[in-house]
């Protein structure tokens, strides 16, 4: 088992957390010293980069947002010079400009290092073939699973996302062992594999590894069964690095382990901003510790979620992401996440694991119409039973009453990616 792990995940808590501080100065400084905006922040709040002594100091450096990506477009928070990026990222976010970062040789490698770690984890081996169906290009999800599963020893085929049909006929082909995707876009290959009359069970598959997105135990639970797979998360963002900031072991799948290593987590009260006891939950903050051209400090993920200890690896845990503040629906005083909605449609019988939420405003009030797809063959009184079953279940657990929709199958747009599950029609006149 050991002679499995790496360097990194072989040191014990006292001698990882002694490494971090000793990254964690050493990015202060960089940042301090070479990023205009780090610079001013830190003068502004009194501190320079020697006041971090203990790991717990770094709660005193100030935080940082999108928006201070944003007001830097698109080069203003490298910290090297330019000719030493050797590939830029980007994520083209909702509006106006978008969020670009950026890798030294160094940080390529690092990247490459912790993926290749993820894979493991996950239970990929050397000589495993992977299929990754994560979209190549600006976005991080297709080139840095990539290069990981190369760095592990893996034939990687470059099936980026699209094409569906094709996927389904290269995973007959090739016979990969493991598959890096998006779980709604799994979903979408399901029914391409049974619209081809391919027994989904019997592909060469062994492993999923899913993420881009939040997705549930639920959705666990029907990509495992449906695929015969084993079905793990992986989470990362651009601005942190890309795939591969922590990952689920295939052993325990309890959660994701950091790559504290790496990667400095810490999780706030959204409002306040106070860092919370491991264990409680909040918004996700990361600060990296060995990036070079682009580091961040105290980066504001709008995550939410909760640390943990570790258990089959030294670093701690982040429980599997209810979803991102900026996700989270206000319906009459209530908070709701598309994941409790998942969670919901996923096990109620005679629909199929696709919905959508609608968002309209009634007067002054906003109301949400839960769309989701029968399963093919459901009669009349099944969908009608689905549709009572599903508005009483989120009345009962999310404590607010929604309008339920059942679709005809087939109907829903589906997922090539990322999946957007909030259509909001709230200003659509
Ligand atoms: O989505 C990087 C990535 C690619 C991760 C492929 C995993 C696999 P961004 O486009 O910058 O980067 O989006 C980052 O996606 O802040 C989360 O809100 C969400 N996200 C990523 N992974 C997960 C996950 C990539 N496993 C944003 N669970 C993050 C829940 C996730 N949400």
């Amino acid at each position: 088992m050991t002679a499995l792990l790496d360097a990194g995940e072989r040191l014990g808590r006292d001698e990882l957390e002694a490494l971090q501080l000793e990254r964690l100065r050493a990015t202060l400084r960089h940042a301090y010293e070479n990023v205009d905006f780090y610079r001013a922040a830190f003068d502004k709040a009194g501190l320079r980069p020697e006041d971090c002594r203990t790991l717990a100091d770094l709660s005193r450096f100030p935080f940082t947002v999108k928006a201070d990506l944003r007001d830097n477009y698109p080069f203003g928070m490298f910290a090297v010079t330019e000719d030493r990026v050797r590939r830029i990222h980007a994520s083209s976010g909702t509006t106006g400009r978008p969020t670009v970062v950026g890798y030294t040789e160094r940080d390529l490698d690092t990247w490459a290092d912790v993926v290749a770690r993820s894979i493991r984890a996950a239970g990929g081996r050397p000589g495993h073939k992977a299929h990754v169906a994560y979209g190549y290009g600006l976005f991080t999800g297709g080139l840095g699973a990539h290069y990981g599963a190369e760095r592990l020893g893996c034939t990687v085929i470059p099936a980026s996302g699209g094409m569906t049909a094709r996927q389904v006929q290269l995973i007959q082909d090739f016979r990969p062992e493991i598959i890096m995707i998006t779980p709604s876009y799994m979903l979408t290959l399901l029914d391409e594999f049974e619209r081809q009359g391919v027994d989904p069970r019997s592909t060469s598959l062994k492993v999923g590894i899913f993420g881009a997105e939040p997705w549930t135990e639920q959705m666990r639970g029907e990509i495992e069964e449906r695929f015969a797979i084993d079905a793990v998360d992986i989470y990362g963002l651009s601005e942190v690095m890309g795939p591969g900031v922590a990952q689920e072991c295939v052993e325990t799948k309890d959660g994701l382990h950091i790559w504290e290593d790496h990667f400095y987590p810490e999780v706030v009260d959204p409002f306040t901003g106070e860092v919370l006891p491991d264990g409680e939950e909040g918004e996700l903050v990361f600060t990296s510790l060995t990036k070079e051209a682009m580091p961040v400090i105290r980066y504001r993920t709008r995550d939410l979620t909760r640390l943990l200890p570790g258990t089959a690896r030294v670093f701690r845990r982040m429980e599997k992401v209810t979803g991102r503040s900026d996700d989270m629906v206000i319906l009459r005083g209530v908070n709701l996440f598309p994941t409790q909605i998942e969670e919901i449609v996923l096990r109620t019988p005679g629909v199929a694991p696709h919905f959508q939420l609608r968002l309209t405003r009634q007067g002054r009030m906003d109301a949400l119409t839960v769309r989701a797809e029968a399963r093919a063959g459901a009669s009349t009184a099944e969908r009608e039973a689905a549709a009572r079953s599903i508005a009483a279940a989120v009345k009962d657990g999310v404590g607010v009453s929604v309008e339920v929709e059942i679709v005809d199958p087939e109907t829903l747009e589906r997922s090539v990616g990322k999946i957007k599950r909030i259509v909001d029609l709230r200003d659509a006149g």
